[in-house]
């Protein structure tokens, strides 16, 4: 029954929700999932893996997520905000690294308002680098002062499509202002990233396969999925975490049903299983995000514990995952990776 389904989500791009649950379901699925998602990665963004800068610029946050190690009530989190100056000085090291895109990722912290942040992002675009921003939400004006100051791409995760999963976990947060956000992104031009955490506490398989369908139905251009993992400064300290292999399988199955997305291997997933990299690239992912943040703010952007590459510097992050790719028949793309339309026919 799955193969037909695998087959179909090969050619079509096209399953009901009722269809995504049964191959999540499906743990027999998920070599074959893999195997679909792999070829259908290589058929419409290929062999190149895009890698992005991610700077951790403040973990300062006003948000009390239930998941997160960066809410406003961890009193344990060790707070800090780059300088400005030393933000750019990691861009610039980034492309020294040959890396074509930085992701600006933040806590939602009242100190980078726009006026403060959009100077950092023009000296970085003069760098030549396409920006991404990771900061959460914000107004459309906001938006867009910083898309005009030089942000092309923004990931936002709605981090779960169950409006009362999600309410529940992200306390005086809305789903619907979550939408808007990300609709606002869609209208002001943004690529647009999101993505869900797998193995929330209460979600459903249905619910993972509604997200897929909320990423298509938004034609997201970057999906980021990663298992959840549990934090003990957190409220939910002694859930279990995410089962990486349903991850997997989600990762497939955004690839089959999104086939022209750019989709990160992402940190968590090597949080929990070291070597699931090299794993997920070949079950659909064509990016990966190195960390170009340096020293101790690496551990203080906490999010989870444990948190893979901490230890290591930038360089020995990007040595070992060159290592990594030439031995997939993998390589690292030259161009900045901006998601490329094809039509049917160009397949
Ligand atoms: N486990 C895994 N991922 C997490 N994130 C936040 N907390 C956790 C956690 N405990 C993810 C969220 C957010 C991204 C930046 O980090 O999905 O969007």
């Amino acid at each position: 029954m799955w193969q037909r389904l695998i087959e179909k989500a090969e050619k079509e791009h096209r399953l009901c929700e009722g269809e995504i649950a049964a191959l999540l379901s499906s743990p027999a699925a998920e070599e074959f999932l893999a195997a679909a998602a792999d070829r259908v990665r290589k058929r419409y963004v290929g062999d190149g893996v895009h890698l992005r800068g991610l700077i951790e610029f403040s973990n300062i946050c006003r948000r009390s997520c239930l998941y997160c190690g960066l809410r406003r009530e961890n009193e344990k989190a060790e707070r800090y905000r780059l300088p400005p100056e030393e933000i750019v000085r990691l861009a610039r090291k980034a492309r020294g690294y040959g890396y074509k895109t930085v992701v600006l990722q933040g806590g939602e912290d009242s100190f980078w308002n726009v006026d403060r942040l959009s100077p950092v992002l023009r000296e970085i675009r003069a760098l030549g680098l396409v920006i991404t921003l990771s900061i959460g939400e914000c107004s459309e004006a906001e938006y867009r002062a910083l898309k005009e100051a030089g942000a092309s791409r923004f990931l936002l995760r709605i981090e779960t499509t169950d409006r009362e999963l999600y309410e529940r976990l992200d306390p005086g947060m809305s789903f619907a202002a979550r939408c808007a956000c990300l609709a606002s992104l869609r209208r002001l031009g943004y690529e647009v990233g999101t993505g869900s955490l797998v193995g929330l506490p209460g979600q459903s398989v249905a619910s993972l396969a509604h997200d897929i369908l909320f990423f298509q139905a938004l034609d997201a251009d970057m999906v980021g999925i990663g298992p959840f993992i549990p934090n003990g400064e957190t409220p939910l300290g002694k859930a279990a975490a995410g089962d990486i292999r349903l991850t997997r399988r989600m990762v497939s199955l955004v690839r089959l049903l999104l086939p022209e997305a750019n989709i990160p291997a992402t940190t968590a997933m090597e949080t929990l299983a070291r070597g699931a990299r090299a794993g997920i690239l070949r079950a659909g992912a064509n990016v990966v995000m190195p960390n170009v943040t340096e020293g101790d703010f690496r551990r203080k952007y906490a999010l989870y514990p444990g948190k893979a590459y901490v230890r290591d510097t930038p360089e020995e992050c990007r040595l070992s995952l060159r290592e990594e790719l030439s031995q997939m028949g993998r390589f690292v793309a030259e161009d900045a990776g901006f998601r490329r339309r094809r039509s049917i026919e160009d397949t």
